[in-house]
């Protein structure tokens, strides 16, 4: 069949080179896409804000999937669109996508039906909010309700941190994603990302990665998008896994279903690993940018049989299977990054990179000039690496990307540290 995807980052270079390699894909396209994404799919400019004219492409080019990436386009109801024109859509419509577009509906949604999260308050106005604060004590964690780009997250170790978050947050810094705040409890543990595909009513268990969110080594320095991770987080052992499914995925899943509301695509929750087991701290709906990178090298079974399975209501005959390895991958960002960076620098010796045995090197914000890959963001490229250990993955990752000639990139060193030092210790 032809498929759609939708989106230009590294989660969706790696998206297109697991759909291309499926046998159910005969073409594959991809709206905006970048120059790695170009290798693997035609790329077409859409607009993305203009949903007639993705619902006319589909008839055209006689789509029978579409996959869309990006949190925004299903926020802001692209998938409801698609569906309504009889378009076969993976990812969830906006009511489910409230789960990443609302901090303040999640929250409510887990107070309702008991799902594990930190206590919080939910606040439309600045007085309100600093009085709660009067109530509580840092550490306390301060977020605007909607879509900031990762940016709208304030972890305060003091009081007066967080009353400037709230006030910076009520004095517009976000737009209308600040007319509400949430302030919620700050949770203590291990961090992971925890992945489920879900049908509406069923949800597969879809393996788990840990992020780097901090741009500096020792996970110094400000938050980014996300500069490497590695799967499988060590820490969702099958105990906690099933955990997760059993008190956090499938009572979300049901929750969703009886407010009207059902969740299909794929459910991204933020986990902390407490001492008590796993709570949760997020939801986004949809694969981790650069989580999916690492899911995506290992993953055994078609994902595009999955995502229809997901599309129809019948996850429950699919298999997900994983290869018994570890996947590794290395943000390559332009220098500046997360602040302002510059566009156009040459990327070199990408082939030989790609070229080495294990090793996929996705594409995020690059662009063809010519013969030239050019950078065209922050985040640039993503190494990934595929060993029999997290150690042997890191290693194979950084060799790939010591290959790569860009002196205006750079990278973090420790990507995988916590998972390393798990593993020496355990051997
Ligand atoms: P988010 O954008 O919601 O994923 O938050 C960004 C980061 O802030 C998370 O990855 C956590 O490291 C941290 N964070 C968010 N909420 C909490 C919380 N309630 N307790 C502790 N850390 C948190
Ligand atoms: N890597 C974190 C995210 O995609 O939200």
């Amino acid at each position: 069949m032809n498929i759609l995807l939708i989106g230009s980052g590294g989660r969706e270079h790696a998206l297109a080179w697991a759909i291309a390699n499926s046998p159910l894909t005969d073409t594959l396209f991809c709206s905006p896409g970048n120059a790695g994404i170009a290798r693997e799919a035609e790329i077409v400019a859409l607009d993305l804000d203009d949903a007639a004219a993705i619902v006319n492409f589909c008839k055209v080019n006689a789509i029978g999937l579409v996959v869309v990436g990006p949190e925004a386009p299903l926020v802001a109801g692209l998938a409801d669109r698609l569906r309504d024109a009889g378009i076969t859509t993976f990812g969830p419509g906006a009511a489910a996508a409230r789960l990443e577009g609302s901090k303040g509906f999640t929250k409510d949604i887990c107070a309702k039906y008991n799902i594990p999260t930190g206590a919080y308050g939910r606040f439309g106005n600045e007085t309100d909010a600093l009085s709660y604060l009067a109530e509580h004590d840092a550490p306390i964690v301060v977020k605007a309700d909607g879509l900031a780009a990762g940016k709208g997250v304030t972890v305060a170790m003091t009081m007066s941190d967080a009353e400037a978050a709230v006030r910076e947050i009520f004095a517009g810094r976000f737009g209308a994603a600040g007319a509400e705040v949430v302030i919620e409890e700050y949770l203590v543990g291990e961090e992971a990302s925890f992945f489920a595909i879900c049908d509406g009513t069923t949800a597969v268990a879809f393996g788990s990665a840990q992020d780097h969110k901090c741009v500096g080594e020792g996970d110094t320095g400000p938050n980014t998008g996300g500069m490497g991770a590695y799967s499988p987080a060590p820490v969702m052992d099958e105990t906690v896994s099933r955990r997760t499914m059993d008190e956090i995925i499938k009572p979300t899943l049901a929750a969703m279903a009886a407010e009207g509301a059902a969740f299909q695509g794929v459910l991204f929750a933020g986990l902390m690993i407490t001492d008590t087991g796993p709570q949760l701290i997020e939801y986004n709906v949809r694969f981790g940018d650069p989580e999916c990178q690492v899911l995506m090298m290992r993953l055994k079974d078609d994902i595009v049989t999955i995502m229809l399975a997901a599309c129809s209501g019948t996850l429950d005959k699919v298999s997900v299977r994983w290869h018994d390895t570890t996947a590794l991958t290395v943000v390559m960002a332009t220098q500046g990054y997360p602040g302002d960076v510059e566009k156009g620098s040459v990327i070199g010796n990408l082939d030989a990179a790609s070229a080495m045995d294990g090793v996929q090197v996705f594409h995020a914000g690059t662009k063809r000039d010519g013969d030239d890959i050019m950078a065209n963001g922050g985040r640039v490229l993503n190494i990934t690496a595929e060993a029999d250990s997290v150690g042997n993955a890191q290693k194979l990752a950084y060799a790939a990307v010591d290959t790569v000639d860009w002196p205006q990139g750079f990278c973090r060193r420790d990507i995988g540290w916590r998972a390393v030092e798990r593993e020496k210790g355990s051997a």
